[in-house]
């Protein structure tokens, strides 16, 4: 099957220009002015359109089992609503289970994407346990090594929420250690767990229980004290280290400051703490800040131009959604009267593109390369994905998206494509949207029609940080 896309303004993160792009099958075989449209199967007309490589969400949690419940989206209606949205591949954090083993969590997460994933995938491993319950306190360094043979070359840890995911210091300095060693990438959630859980445990006890609490227990020296020890850490470990979610300017100044001595530390944030802010929350009746809990929490508004200025900087690499989506009515619910049992997380893997074009674009924060960089092409970069995913070139993935500039929409829990019963930003009124998506050649999303089907997403073995960098 050949596809002809026609004329479009084809943006990469560094170039801009009319072309056309020649399809051959699942990659792309050509890029040039006036390409021959002989024997061509398709033809695209992309006229007034950006052909933008397709969208990279390194940060998702399908499936997983969470806060007494289970994240709303699998990887059926998950991978189809990032579709919609112009994200064409994801990477997923599979779970080792405290006293499992690694490689158990990571057949888990192949059984739950196998006959779903609508797109491409890979998986992350969040590690909880180095002992994997055996006599061997570093039993899982081995493990870790073994997952990272099988394209799995990133991990998570966790700083916070001490008893279920988060590991001690000596646990995440090892970690690091053999990551230096295989190649592998460490994400840290980066918070300090031990002391939120005191400031929440008073909290509770005053009475203070509405789902703001949530926000006003994890202040934001415990992210910039856990990112500050964590990049210290990775220093000492000789390893390169990525902070995911990152929510507030105390946690930025740390990365800029270890970056500006040459540290191999990186970060992302999630469109929810460029747009969304505490004042907001604040002013959400009843429980309905319950729809605005996640880890880390929404942080006061002047934090928020800090962080595009950390986008614009470079300080931070890469916008990630932390999909982990909880239904309002019956999820959400679990925690009216305590916040520390509402389910932490919320819905973004069908929005970040459009969120990120009307807020950066659109108002001129950033340029659309950078758009197309810290959405596609550094978390390929990052995870061992480029140059087959994130850019637009011969040889590559035709993982494309025909993105409209002009297309005027208003995002909406009633139109929206996630498993969930609410919109984070309901209401918000965007321009521009993805039009036609490509993923390996095919057509998945024609005009708002879904032409994909469950069960074609493969999973991608990705290579290490450090062959990525080569
Ligand atoms: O609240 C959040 N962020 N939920 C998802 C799990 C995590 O920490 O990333
Ligand atoms: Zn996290
Ligand atoms: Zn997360």
């Amino acid at each position: 099957m050949k596809t002809l896309i026609q004329n479009g303004n084809i943006v990469t993160a560094v170039d801009n220009f009319t072309a056309d792009v020649l399809i051959d099958g699942s990659t792309i075989a050509a890029i040039g002015a006036h390409l021959p449209a002989q024997n061509v199967d398709k033809i695209i007309d992309a006229n007034g359109m950006l052909v933008i490589p397709g969208g990279i969400d390194n940060h998702t949690h399908l499936d997983m089992p969470f806060g007494g419940t289970t994240s709303a989206d699998d990887f059926e209606s998950g991978t189809r609503a990032a579709a919609f949205g112009g994200t064409t591949s994801i990477v997923d954090f599979a779970i080792q289970t405290r006293g499992g083993k690694v490689q158990d969590g990571l057949e888990a997460w192949w059984k739950k994407a196998d006959g779903k994933a609508c797109i491409d995938y890979g998986l992350h491993m969040i590690v909880t346990d180095l002992s994997e319950g055996s006599t061997d306190p570093d039993k899982a360094l081995a493990s870790m090594d073994s997952v990272v043979r099988e394209g799995v070359t990133s991990f998570k840890l966790f700083m916070a929420y001490p008893g279920v995911l988060m590991v001690d210091d000596g646990t995440i300095f090892k970690a690091l250690s053999q990551t230096a060693k295989n190649g592998a990438l460490i994400c840290m959630h980066a918070e300090n767990g031990n002391a939120i859980d005191v400031i929440v445990k008073r909290a509770i006890a005053e009475g203070k229980t509405a789902p703001i609490y949530h926000a006003l227990t994890r202040p934001t020296t415990a992210e910039g004290e856990a990112v500050h020890r964590a990049i210290a850490l990775a220093e000492m470990a000789g390893a390169p280290i990525y902070i995911v979610h990152l929510s507030s300017n105390e946690a930025l100044e740390k990365v800029a400051e270890a970056r500006d001595r040459g540290v191999m530390a990186y970060a992302e944030t999630c469109p929810q703490y460029l747009l969304l802010s505490l004042e907001d929350m604040e002013k959400m009746p009843d429980f309905e800040g319950a729809k605005v809990v996640f880890t880390p929490p929404l942080r006061e508004k002047w934090n928020q131009e800090k962080l595009w200025e950390g986008l614009r900087m470079n300080t931070l690499q890469v916008v990630s959604t932390d999909h982990c989506p909880f239904c309002f009515k019956e999820q959400k619910e679990l925690g009216r009267g305590d916040f520390t049992k509402i389910p932490n997380g919320g819905p973004g893997i069908e929005n970040r593109l459009q969120l990120l074009f009307e807020h950066g674009v659109n108002k001129k924060r950033i340029s659309v390369n950078r758009w197309v960089e810290i959405t596609s092409t550094t978390p390929a970069k990052m995870f061992g994905l480029y140059p087959r995913k994130g850019t637009i070139a011969v040889g590559s993935d035709a993982d494309i998206v025909i993105w409209d500039p002009n297309q005027e929409h208003v995002l909406s829990a009633k139109t929206h494509h996630m498993r969930v019963d609410y919109s984070m930003f309901e209401g918000w009124k965007i321009k521009g949207n993805a039009k036609i998506v490509l993923s390996r050649g095919e057509v998945i999303v024609d005009n708002g029609q879904w032409k994909g089907r469950a069960g074609r997403g493969e999973f991608i073995k990705r290579a290490t940080y450090a062959g990525a960098w080569k």
